[in-house]
């Protein structure tokens, strides 16, 4: 572990994510496809003479304070340097995000990738990937209890992929530019919540579950099927199908039922579904391309964090 001067400093940035397809079932073992967004979190480490310390907009807490608050950078921070044996070594860390928390759009993964990426930089260390993932995984376990992984994979290496915890993420790539219209319901979504009420429902009705999960991962093929043919009506016919099967397994909400009818009202879309835990969170929408700006502004006069996505082929990166 290399000594730093007070002035070094070390900033990485990840961006945000989407679930296309196959949420939850990807927790049991399904296929599912994410694809990272237009959004990022930034994370800059220095060094201190006072205590660790981790600054998010104008909130300060230490790093060895169990307060609840700011979970996922801490976990991560903790894990990070005590794989360094720089637990005695403090530092300020400076996070700034442009994804709303509790929004299901990879907020905390994001900033577990870049927290990791940073501290690891900042003392020498190399930030190889498979380093970052397995210590940005210890944010996302704190704040979900039982991730799949898909989050931390798709913030980390960008662009869309496919992804299983069996077989890890594969690169698909788009033969064109294809846009999704994000929406945050305002709920913020428990992800550990949800996870159990599905684990429950999986309990209820094993067979009908089982073969679900197996229908979801013929969807979530399918749809990178689509997404490499640029077939958006068919992709968007599958985000319908993923999104009855989400309803069915308890991840959706009247809220978000009712901002999927608002989204499909405002102007023609291929489908539209719940992306992340559900519960709350975002909702996306494949629109066809020349009603987009009439759908943004007529759902975003109630709905303000509404956007226009396109997939994000940059993961982590340093800014130097
Ligand atoms: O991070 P969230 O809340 O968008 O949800 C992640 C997707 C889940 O499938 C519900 C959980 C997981 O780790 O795969």
């Amino acid at each position: 572990v290399t000594a730093q001067n007070d002035s070094f400093e070390v900033r990485a940035s990840a961006p945000g994510k989407i679930i296309i397809l196959g949420e939850h079932f990807v927790v049991h073992g399904s296929q599912a496809v994410a694809a990272a967004i237009n959004k990022r979190a930034t994370v800059s480490v220095k060094g201190t003479t006072n205590r660790s310390r981790v600054r998010v907009g104008r909130t300060l807490s230490e790093l060895d304070q169990v307060d609840g608050q700011f979970v996922a950078v801490k976990s991560v921070a903790n894990e990070t340097l005590r794989f360094l044996n720089a637990a005695d070594r403090p530092i300020d860390i400076e996070v700034e995000s442009e994804l709303p928390p509790g929004s299901g759009l990879g907020s905390s993964a994001a900033v577990s990738v870049a927290t990791a990426a940073a501290i690891l930089r900042f003392f020498g260390e190399s930030a190889s990937e498979s380093k970052v993932s397995s210590l940005a995984r210890y944010g996302e376990g704190s704040v979900h209890g039982n991730p799949s992984g898909i989050d931390v994979a798709t913030c980390l290496y960008g662009g869309t992929i496919m992804f299983s915890k069996a077989q890890g993420q594969k690169t698909i790539v788009p033969s064109k530019d294809i846009r999704f219209i994000v929406a945050f319901s305002k709920i913020p979504r428990n992800t550990s919540a949800l996870i159990d009420r599905v684990s429950k429902h999986r309990r209820t009705y094993p067979v009908l579950f089982e073969n679900l999960s197996r229908s979801i991962s013929m969807v979530s093929t399918l749809g990178g099927r689509a997404i490499e043919e640029g077939d958006l009506r068919t992709l968007g016919t599958l985000l319908n199908v993923c999104q009855v099967a989400l309803a069915w397994i308890g991840a959706s909400s009247s809220e978000i039922e009712k901002l999927i009818e608002e989204m499909l009202s405002a102007g023609h879309c291929y489908g539209a579904k719940l992306t992340g835990a559900g519960g709350g969170g975002s909702v996306i929408a494949l629109p066809e391309y020349s009603e987009t700006l009439k759908i943004i502004s007529e759902i975003s006069k109630e709905y303000p964090y509404t956007l226009l996505t396109g997939i994000s082929e940059e993961g982590l990166k340093f800014h130097e």
